[in-house]
């Protein structure tokens, strides 16, 4: 598949989303003073305190911090997975979610697996297919269409869970480190791959990682939580242009500076 015709198909999908959204919002999610306790032990845990943060319809998010200090709840209360304690999150459109595991079904082959997103989504049979193989064709699986799930490596089952998402035709990509177990090199693929969807179907991002390098290298925008509880630290714009390289200085030094901050949210942290 030529280049030319990636971005045919990349277009359609950006339209038939389009026309689903009916009006225009001015974001793809926004999140205003979310808190979130938890039942623990010693009563209840303040794991998220006073959130405030919008993404941008077509921008790319990260959001970065230290283990445990509330990354994935955040992620699951924009995906409506639970509630929020307090505050209030409006999303255009029910997003699409992307975890660690691939959580395909092995039953199906990849392309089954594509064509019940698209079942659910209300998919005409007939229009299935072709659909799933475009797809496959946008994450460069071309081929994988009958293959079973264990017949993949690592790198290819996450490339059929990021078509499956692509599936639901969200504006909003929700990715819960969904790299994280894959090798450098297959990451770094898969970084260019996510860059160039994104750049080509205008999907909105939200991108969870505790990898600093990897939060600069993918986001328009990286947002630094603090720990116990959760709370928007800090933020910064990231204006080095695209695509770009892990490696690349601008990343690197960015990624010292956010490294830093990091480190002291992870110090304040651990004097609790
Ligand atoms: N359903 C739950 N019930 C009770 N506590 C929870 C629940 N979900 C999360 N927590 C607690 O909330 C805190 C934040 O967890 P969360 O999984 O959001 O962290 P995280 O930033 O995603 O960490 P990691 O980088 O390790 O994935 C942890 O202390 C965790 O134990
Ligand atoms: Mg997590």
């Amino acid at each position: 598949m030529s280049s030319q015709e990636v971005t045919t198909v990349a277009t359609a999908l950006a339209k038939t989303a389009d026309a689903e959204a009916g009006t225009s919002v001015e974001y793809a999610a926004r999140i205003e003073h979310v808190s979130k306790s938890f039942a623990g032990p010693a009563g209840q845990q303040l794991v998220l305190d006073d959130i405030t943060l919008d993404v941008a319809p077509g921008e790319f998010v990260t959001l970065l911090g230290a283990s445990g200090c509330g990354k994935s709840t955040l992620l699951n209360l924009v995906a409506g997975l639970d509630k929020p304690s307090a505050g209030g999150i409006s999303t255009d459109g029910r997003p699409a979610l992307m975890f660690q595991e691939h959580a395909l079904f092995p039953w199906l082959t990849a392309g089954k697996n594509i064509e019940l997103a698209l079942k659910l989504r209300g998919v005409a049979k007939a229009d299935r297919r072709s659909r799933a193989e475009e797809l496959l064709q946008l994450v460069r699986l071309e081929g994988a269409y009958g293959k079973r799930v264990h017949e993949l490596s690592g790198g290819m089952r996450q490339r059929v869970a990021l078509a499956r998402a692509l599936a639901q035709d969200s504006r909003l990509l929700l990715m819960d480190e969904p790299f994280a177990a894959l090798d450098a090199i297959t990451r770094d693929v898969l970084h260019d791959e996510l860059t160039r969807i994104w750049r080509e179907t205008n999907v909105s991002v939200l991108f969870v990682t505790h990898n600093v390098r990897e939060a600069v290298r993918l986001a328009e925008r990286v947002v630094l939580l603090s720990s116990r509880p959760g709370r928007v630290a800090r933020e910064w714009t990231v204006d080095i242009p695209q695509p770009r390289r892990i490696e690349d200085p601008a990343v690197a030094e960015l990624s010292v500076e956010i490294t830093e901050q990091l480190r002291g949210e992870i110090r304040r942290h651990g004097q609790h």
